[in-house]
């Protein structure tokens, strides 16, 4: 595992779009996992800088994402399918139909999870993952308890990541309170994690990724497990850390 220490969040997303752009350069035709959140927002934002500045090119590359809400249509601003599109998606050549984002809507959640794991092995695997992590050291919707073998499926949010969203919503009531998540085990198969994390609500979750043991209780701990796995922080995010880490 590489923990990489950057000076500032805009360096730690700067950091992670060059991996990024560096295995799109390599394999035009990649598959990439995507994260939302407001931790990523900085790395969409260089990856389209590099679109519109350094011709990188989505056209041939494929994306799934790692969740969404149950019960939000696609067209809900607060809804992750929206967030890609406003804040990725549509400002690059990517193919509309090469995007995967789990369907909140679905009637039939446990065939739709079944098929979204099938789609990915379909377009060959994730080559990289793209993480964020929440304060209670979740990796998607994974919330602390999920099974560290787990598929995609329906999970219910922790009262600590309801809070945490609550901040996107007009009123508590309107959090919801189930999403669709790829599970730790289909995160875990991707061929390469590019986790990030940043501010100090993050460092205790990142000293128990980093130096703690692993355990269901903290998922994100897994990625310890994985043959390359790079996780990449600001100095508040680092500041818990005991060791000393790559600049
Ligand atoms: P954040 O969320 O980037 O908005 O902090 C990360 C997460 O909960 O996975």
């Amino acid at each position: 595992m590489l923990v990489i220490v950057k000076e500032d969040y805009d360096e730690m997303t700067r950091e992670a779009a060059r991996r990024v752009a560096s295995l799109i350069r390599k394999k035009p035709d990649c598959v990439l996992g995507l994260a939302t959140g407001s931790t990523p927002l900085g790395l969409y934002k260089e990856l389209i800088r590099m679109y519109k500045e350094e011709g990188l090119r989505f056209s041939k590359v494929t994306t799934f994402n790692l969740d969404e809400y149950v019960g939000l249509p696609p067209t809900h601003p607060q809804s992750y399918h929206y967030f890609m599109r406003v804040n990725f998606f549509d400002h690059i050549d990517i193919n509309p139909r090469y995007i995967y984002v789990p369907h909140g809507m679905t009637e039939d959640v446990a065939a739709f999870c079944q098929w979204y794991e099938e789609e990915i092995q379909k377009a060959g695997g994730i080559d990289l993952q793209v993480l964020g992590i929440g304060a209670n050291g979740h990796i998607a919707f994974n919330e602390p308890g999920s099974s560290l073998g787990s598929r995609t499926r329906i999970k219910t949010l922790s009262e600590q990541t309801i809070k945490d969203n609550a901040r996107f919503f007009e009123r508590f009531e309107d959090v919801p309170r189930y999403a669709i998540t790829m599970g730790i085990g289909t995160i875990m198969e991707a061929r390469q994690l590019v986790l990030l994390a940043g501010g100090r609500g993050k460092a205790q979750a990142i000293k128990e990724t980093v130096e703690g043991p692993i355990t269901a209780m903290v998922p994100a701990t897994i990625v310890q497990m994985h043959q390359w796995a790079t996780i990449i922080v600001d100095k508040e995010g680092a500041s818990l850390l005991s060791r000393t880490y790559d600049g």
